[in-house]
């Protein structure tokens, strides 16, 4: 464990301590807000990792994170902390709150949940909170890397080992899911669900007056983008006011590029961006960003979507959080007014997504969040959050009768397909290599200039 964070602080901490005062003093000023957009959301990534960095240089040098100062959870209430605020975001969250005010009247529930960004402006705030030792009582984390190279490494979260056997939660899981949210042996988090990022949701009536069907490949979805613009319609929604959205269709061209192996090695780094393998997928993604709105870098996810759900535009790679604003927010039917498909290229794999919650250290009410994480854990939880939230649960034993159409076809593919990480929601690689790629496919969405993109995406590991 040691080794590892050494390594990893080796890699980042050195530049990120430098710039600790000035990040510190930027949020203690409200000031993430008052950034420049362009600059916006590579500083507060670059805070939250920086902050990580200060504190656990502060470890080094006698600084404790685990103790006497007061944390955040007087005992009888727990602090949930999350980006769940809006459209199609948060009406899950609320029904969870709720249920488990019924079952835990005793304990009440502060939903901490920060707007804005997609998450952007909440690990800006978490990072704060937890480098000034006021950690809330549980956070929403992506299982994978966000979580183990950003908090585990900087010895910030309590192993759940305990908890899992107590609960009985071993078993409850996907392995696969219990190993992204491990390290050395330890279980730092519990998945609440599993959201795709594979996915094409489509306008069911967009595709009937033109005749079209589901593309299966990217050369069918070029030929068939081609038929939407002679007609008129845009064939691509996207909403890159926060980049990761051109960085999600990005991992999901690499995945129908490489196939899940490959795909895989890209992130376990046996196969370089730089192999000529991987150009095909830069230029198709070149190839796909010349059919988005002319007005997506001012639209944020949940505008980019609504485009599809008026027909102004076909189709949207989104994960299926957008099958809950749908549904919820917009009042849509799936199968009726939207339809969806896999990511052309990319059948038979899964995209994986998962928002999970731990136990900081420093909490003071441990028992309280535990008694809430064991409730977020459960069937009947996970089976009210999801229907909502547009997921499916991250248990495998959940009552697939409390889903639609479409949910219970995500649950059948996540039982049958071969799993891969997102990048873009924080599973495959550290937040400091999310920044960078983001950086990148910024780069990228304006030059269009496939070598150095690729190269940026290799040289952005050993950074
Ligand atoms: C993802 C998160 C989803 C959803 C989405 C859009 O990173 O895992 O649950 O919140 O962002 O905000």
């Amino acid at each position: 464990m040691l080794t590892f964070v050494k390594k990893y602080r080796d890699s980042f901490f050195y530049q990120a301590a430098q710039d600790c005062i000035l990040i510190e003093s930027v949020i203690n000023n409200g000031g993430v807000m008052m950034l420049k957009k362009q600059t916006m959301w590579v500083s507060v990534l670059a805070a939250t990792l920086a902050l990580t960095a200060c504190n656990a240089g502060d470890e080094e040098t006698g600084g404790s994170n685990s103790g006497d100062e007061e944390a955040s959870g007087e005992s009888g209430e727990v602090e949930i902390f999350s980006w769940w605020t809006g459209a199609g975001e948060e009406d899950g969250l609320l029904a969870l709150i709720d249920y488990f005010e019924e079952e835990h009247p005793d304990i009440s529930v502060t939903n901490a949940a920060v707007a804005g960004g997609a998450g952007t402006n909440a690990k800006a705030v978490l990072a704060t909170r937890m480098q000034g030792d006021d950690p809330p009582s549980t956070f929403q984390v992506h299982a994978g890397e966000e979580l183990i190279q950003t908090w585990v490494a900087a010895d910030m979260m309590e192993p759940l080992n305990d908890f899992y056997e107590q609960e009985e939660l071993m078993d409850k899981f996907p392995e696969e899911l219990i190993e992204m949210v491990s390290h050395d042996g330890n279980i730092y988090s519990v998945p609440m669900n599993v959201h795709r990022s594979n996915v094409m949701f489509y306008n069911k009536s967009v595709f009937e007056e033109n005749g079209l069907e589901p593309p299966t490949t990217l050369d069918e979805f070029f030929d068939l983008a081609e038929e939407l613009e002679a007609a008129g319609v845009t064939p691509l929604a996207l909403g890159d006011q926060e980049p990761w959205t051109a960085t999600h269709i990005f991992e999901n061209i690499l995945l129908a590029e490489l196939g899940p192996d490959g795909y895989r090695d890209l992130w376990n780094g046996d196969i370089s961006f730089e192999d000529p393998q991987v150009a095909p997928a830069a230029e198709a993604f070149a190839e796909v960003l010349e059919y988005v709105n002319d007005d997506h870098a001012s639209r944020n996810w949940q505008d980019s979507a609504q485009l599809v759900g008026e027909g102004e535009a076909a189709m949207i790679n989104m994960g299926d959080w957008a099958h809950g604003y749908f549904h919820n927010d917009l009042g849509l039917e799936v199968n009726e007014d939207y339809g969806y498909f896999p990511f052309p290229g990319t059948e038979g794999s899964f995209n994986v997504v998962s928002d999970t919650f731990g136990l900081p250290k420093g909490v003071d009410n441990v028992e309280d969040v535990e008694t809430f994480l064991a409730v977020l854990a459960s069937t009947e939880a996970q089976d009210i959050f999801n229907p909502l939230k547009g997921g499916i649960p991250a248990r495998i034993d959940s009552d697939e009768s409390k889903y639609d159409e479409y949910g219970q076809a995500a649950i059948s593919d996540f039982q049958s397909d071969h799993l891969t990480p997102s990048l873009a929601h924080g599973s495959a690689m550290s937040e400091g290599y999310l920044t960078q790629a983001n950086q990148a496919v910024n780069v990228f969405a304006t030059q269009r200039d496939v070598e150095r993109f690729l190269s940026s995406l290799e040289t952005a590991r050993g950074e």
